[in-house]
C-alpha cells in the first residue's frame, strides 16, 4: 500500500467519510505501524499508548504469538458461519466457561461489544419472559437502536424515538454523588434506587439489569464496596437478571481479577465482553449459565459471529493473558500509576477526582466550583500527543481523562506519562488562571 500525504488523507476522509465519525484530536497524526504499547506515525514518530486503541489492544499491538495465530487460522480455514461445525468457536468458549465467575459456561459469539449486548437482552428477555430493563445513568452500551438507548449519555444518544422498556437508576458516582452523600457518610443510597425505580417506573417486574462494573465512556466511576452486592440482593428478590457488560473492564484490566465484577465479589447471571478479548480484531461475546441459556431455544444466527479467525486469535489473547502475567502486571503498575496520579493531585487542583482500578483509571478535571473542564480536557490530551503520549477522553461532560493502555505497560511507560501529563497540565492550569 502506498502512503498518501498526511493533509491528502485528511482531505479524503472529510470527502468520503461520514461526518458523524469524528477525530478525537485537532490535529491528528497518521498513524502507519504498532508495536506492543507504542504506535508511530509516517514520519517514525513513536507514541506512548496509553488509550490502547479505545481500550482494545490487551496485550500491546501487534503482539508475535497472536499475529502468528491470526495468519495460521487464515491460511487454514477463514469462514464458515455459526451453523457449520468449527473448533476454534468451540475451544474459545470452553475456555470463556473456565475463566468466568460463578456458573457462566454458554457462549453466544459476535462480531463487537454492541451484538453482545443486544444479544445479552434479547436473551433475559426470553429466559424471564419479561420486558423491562434497567440501565445505569452515564452508561454506555454500544450503538445499535437498542445499545443506545441503554446508554444514560446525551452525546451518545442520536434517537429522538427510544426504543422502548428501558429505564434508568442512579449510578454510584462518589465524586459527584447523585444524593449528596460523601464517602465518609455514605450509606449506598445508589444502590437502594434501584428499588425504587423497580418499584416506581416499572412494572415490578423487570427482566434485567445491565451495567458496566467501572463505567469507561462514562469516565472510570467507580462504584463503593458493597455497591454491587446490594444491587444484586435487590434484583433477586424481584427476579431481575444481572447483565454485567465487561467489554472494558474484562480480560484482567482492573488486576486483581479476569472480570471487573469480580471486584465486588458478585456473579451475574450474564457477562457480555469485547474489545480487549481480540486485542484489535472484531469480536464480542455474550456467556451465561445453563439454566438461563437453556431457557431459548429457538434458532439464533450470526453471519461472522465466532468465525475461525477471530475466535482462534480471542483464545491466543487469553493464553497470552494468562502466560505473562498480565493481569499481575495490570495489578502492579495500576497502582504505581495511581500513586503518581495522587502525587500530582497535590500539586494540580483542577485534577479534581482520580480513580479507578488496575489499568482502568481516570481523572475527571474540574475548576474551583467543581464544575466540569471539558475544553482544558480536551487541551491537555492534544498536548499530551504532542508530546508522544497517547491519552482518552470521556465522561458526561468530557472533562476526565481516560487512562487505559494495554495490561503489558512498565513502570518506566508510567513515569513518561506521568511526565507528560505533568507538563500539559501545568500548562493548561497556567492558561486556565
Ligand atoms: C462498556 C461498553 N459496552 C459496549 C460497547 C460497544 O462495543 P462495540 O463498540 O464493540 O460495539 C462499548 C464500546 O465502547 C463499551 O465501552
Amino acid at each position: 500500500m502506498s502512503l498518501v500525504d498526511r493533509e491528502e488523507l485528511k482531505r479524503k476522509r472529510d470527502q468520503y467519510i461520514v461526518p458523524s465519525v469524528k477525530q478525537l484530536y485537532a490535529d491528528p497524526p497518521l498513524i502507519v505501524r504498532g508495536k506492543g504499547q507504542f504506535l508511530y506515525d509516517e514520519t517514525g514518530r513513536e507514541y506512548l499508548d496509553m488509550f490502547a486503541g479505545i481500550v482494545t489492544v490487551s496485550v500491546g499491538h501487534c503482539h508475535p504469538k497472536i499475529t502468528q495465530r491470526t495468519i495460521e487460522q487464515l491460511q487454514e480455514l477463514q469462514h464458515t458461519s455459526t451453523v457449520f461445525l468449527t473448533q476454534p468457536m468451540v475451544d474459545l468458549a470452553e475456555k470463556l466457561a473456565e475463566i468466568t465467575p460463578g456458573t457462566l459456561t454458554k457462549s453466544f459469539i459476535t462480531n463487537s461489544g454492541t451484538e453482545a449486548n443486544e444479544a445479552a437482552i434479547r436473551l433475559a428477555r426470553q429466559a424471564t419472559r419479561r420486558n423491562e430493563i434497567i440501565a445505569l445513568e452515564h452508561s454506555y452500551h454500544g450503538e445499535s437502536h437498542l445499545t443506545s438507548t441503554l446508554t444514560a449519555n446525551f452525546n451518545w444518544r442520536p434517537d429522538a424515538m427510544p426504543a422502548a422498556g428501558v429505564v434508568y437508576a442512579a449510578n454510584a458516582y462518589c465524586y459527584r454523588c447523585p444524593f449528596a452523600a460523601t464517602p465518609e457518610h455514605c450509606h449506598l443510597e445508589c444502590a437502594a434506587d434501584v428499588e425504587r425505580v423497580i418499584q416506581t417506573r416499572t412494572s415490578g417486574a423487570p427482566a434485567a439489569m445491565i451495567v458496566e462494573p467501572i463505567q469507561g465512556v462514562g469516565g472510570a466511576i467507580t462504584p463503593p464496596e458493597g455497591y454491587f452486592g446490594a444491587v444484586k440482593k435487590i434484583l433477586d428478590r424481584y427476579g431481575v437478571l444481572l447483565i454485567a457488560d465487561e467489554v472494558q473492564t474484562g480480560f484482567g484490566r482492573t488486576g486483581k481479577h479476569m472480570f471487573g465484577i469480580s471486584n465486588w465479589g458478585v456473579d451475574p447471571d450474564i457477562m457480555t465482553c469485547a474489545k480487549g478479548l481480540g486485542n484489535g480484531i472484531p469480536i464480542g461475546a455474550m456467556v451465561t449459565t445453563a439454566a438461563i441459556a437453556d431457557q431459548v431455544k429457538r434458532q439464533q444466527i450470526n453471519t461472522f459471529g465466532g468465525n475461525p479467525v477471530s475466535a482462534a486469535t480471542a483464545l491466543a489473547v487469553i493464553e497470552t493473558i494468562q502466560e505473562e502475567k498480565l493481569m499481575e502486571n495490570a495489578l502492579t503498575v495500576g497502582e504505581y500509576l495511581m500513586e503518581g496520579l495522587t502525587e500530582l493531585q497535590k500539586s494540580y487542583p483542577i485534577m479534581g477526582d482520580v480513580r479507578g482500578k488496575g489499568l482502568m483509571v481516570g481523572v475527571e478535571l474540574a475548576g474551583a466550583g467543581k464544575e466540569p473542564l471539558p475544553l482544558e480536557t480536551a487541551k491537555i490530551v492534544e498536548l499530551a500527543k504532542d508530546n508522544g503520549v497517547i491519552l482518552g477522553k470521556g465522561g458526561l461532560w468530557g472533562s476526565v481523562l481516560r487512562i487505559k493502555p494495554p495490561l503489558s505497560i512498565t513502570a518506566e511507560n508510567v513515569d513518561t506519562c506521568l511526565k507528560v501529563l505533568a507538563k500539559t497540565i501545568a500548562a493548561v492550569s497556567k492558561a486556565a488562571r
